[in-house]
């Protein structure tokens, strides 16, 4: 009988260690909206939507019966040299969402990597210059360019430098920056200062192509920059003729209770990538942005032969109806408070809480030592292990920070059956009755 451990044994002979970031032992064979199922039938509430590219929950309906429909009458024609219809409908769709106004063009990619790529393109080629500025914690992506963008895994980094060259990493205004007693716009001036410091040191403005943002930062753990910070920057950007990028790929599409999470904060960008939820998770990205800036690369500048693929947009245009018809934005932004009302109340028990960041069914949550309030890495292994056994899939982030994001689609029920499990994780740790996993040195990023 295959059993999860018999196929993880024989796979791991064949995988490369760069594959998985290992959690649990588990092998998914099924999925229904919020609920995944493991080959042995165990079931789970999956509160990681598969790393947020499933906003629509698994197998939706609409989706699979787009895709199924779709595969029927055409797989595949490289959208690089044909239009293809479903590809050629969802461009002007996803042209008139974006948060960006007058006119707007965007292409396709495979990945929220490759698209972050385009954007690195579209930058230098748009504005001649060299330079790109990023920020401390960000991930975008795995490729070369997406990657000398990020700065948030050395496993990601070591051995394989160098990376892309005239890439500037600036700090993000993380709350953990913020001292004891900092008033929020203290903390913004402060963290603007930093912001600028470069580029009154070292890096001219007038030859800096790209600042690239996650307004809220998802890897990083799911942290959101003071509304006023990002105003500064944007407008820091536009006065010195430097594009300001936005990175959708893990906030977009309702996630954080808005359509972009650019839209928290009142700001327009110039070009943004979107990914992972687009298709419901098939392989779709796109990069959107401003006519002028979209038109300064030529075919073939930034093409692939899948992108655009006729299945996957066929999976976007379904995924953007389940989206608007099942008003998913607006129940991810209702649903948060009650996420954030039932940590904020788990908070007030237990010490080893420390801050809880809820943007929509979006949530960061620190687990610290009580009396250091230093990360504690081990305690969230302990609690994301025990949250597991009693049936419920979240991860880790930085170690010690639980990431919520199940899909938006999570009926009332489940989830309060995943407070009800997160809440008695809690409640044994307090207790002292949770113990490592024996493979705890394994865990997570
Ligand atoms: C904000 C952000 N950008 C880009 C990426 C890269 O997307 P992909 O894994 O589809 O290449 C990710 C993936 O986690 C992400 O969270």
């Amino acid at each position: 009988m295959i059993n999860n451990k018999s196929l993880l044994d024989d796979e791991s002979n064949v995988l490369a260690e760069t594959a998985r970031i290992k959690y649990f032992n588990i092998v998914i064979d099924s999925g229904k909206g919020a609920i995944i199922k493991d080959i042995e039938g165990n079931e789970y509430i999956d509160l990681l939507a598969s790393a947020s590219a499933v906003n629509t929950g698994h197998a939706h309906p609409h989706v699979v019966a787009a895709i199924q429909k779709q595969a029927a009458k055409l797989i595949q024609y490289t959208p690089a040299y044909f239009a293809n219809t479903p590809a050629a409908k969802l461009a002007q769709r996803l042209c008139k969402l974006a948060p960006i106004s007058g006119p707007k063009k965007m292409f396709w990619g495979n990945s929220g990597s490759d698209a972050n790529d385009g954007i690195i393109k579209l930058a230098r080629a748009y504005t001649k210059r060299p330079y790109l500025v990023s920020f401390m914690g960000a991930y975008h992506g795995a490729t070369y360019g997406s990657l000398s963008l990020s700065a948030v895994s050395l496993n990601m980094t070591r051995k394989i430098g160098p990376l892309l060259p005239d890439v500037v990493k600036v700090p993000y205004p993380d709350p953990w920056q913020r001292t004891k007693n900092e008033s929020e716009e203290d903390f913004v001036a402060r963290m603007f200062a930093e912001f600028k410091r470069p580029f009154e040191t070292f890096l001219p403005a007038e030859e800096t192509a790209l600042i690239i943002i996650e307004p809220i930062q998802g890897d990083g753990g799911i942290v959101k920059a003071p509304v006023e910070f990002i105003r500064k920057v944007a407008d820091f950007a536009h006065k010195n003729g430097i594009l300001f990028a936005v990175d959708e790929v893990n906030q977009g599409l309702g996630r954080t209770g808005k359509w972009w999470s650019i839209q928290h904060f009142g700001v327009e960008p110039d070009l943004m990538s979107v990914g992972k939820s687009l298709a419901s998770g098939l392989p779709l990205s796109a990069v959107i942005g401003r006519t002028e800036i979209m038109d300064s690369l030529d075919a073939p500048a930034h093409l692939f032969t899948t992108s655009g693929n006729p299945v996957t947009t066929a999976a976007a245009m379904a995924t953007l109806d389940v989206i608007e018809n099942e008003k998913l934005v607006q129940r991810s932004a209702l649903l948060g408070t009650e996420v954030e009302a039932f940590f904020k109340a788990e908070q007030a028990k237990h010490s080893f809480i420390g801050q809880c960041r809820i943007y929509g069914l979006n949530g960061g949550i620190d687990i610290i030592d009580p009396v250091t309030h230093k990360p504690d890495g081990l305690a969230a292994t302990k609690l994301i292990y025990r949250i597991f056994k009693l049936g419920a899939i979240i991860i880790s982030l930085k170690t010690n920070i639980l990431r919520f994001q199940p899909p938006l689609v999570i009926t009332e029920e489940q989830l309060h059956q995943a407070f009800k499990i997160i809440a008695q994780a809690f409640s044994e740790l307090e207790e002292g009755r949770l113990a490592l996993p024996a493979n705890a040195d394994d865990i997570g990023w």
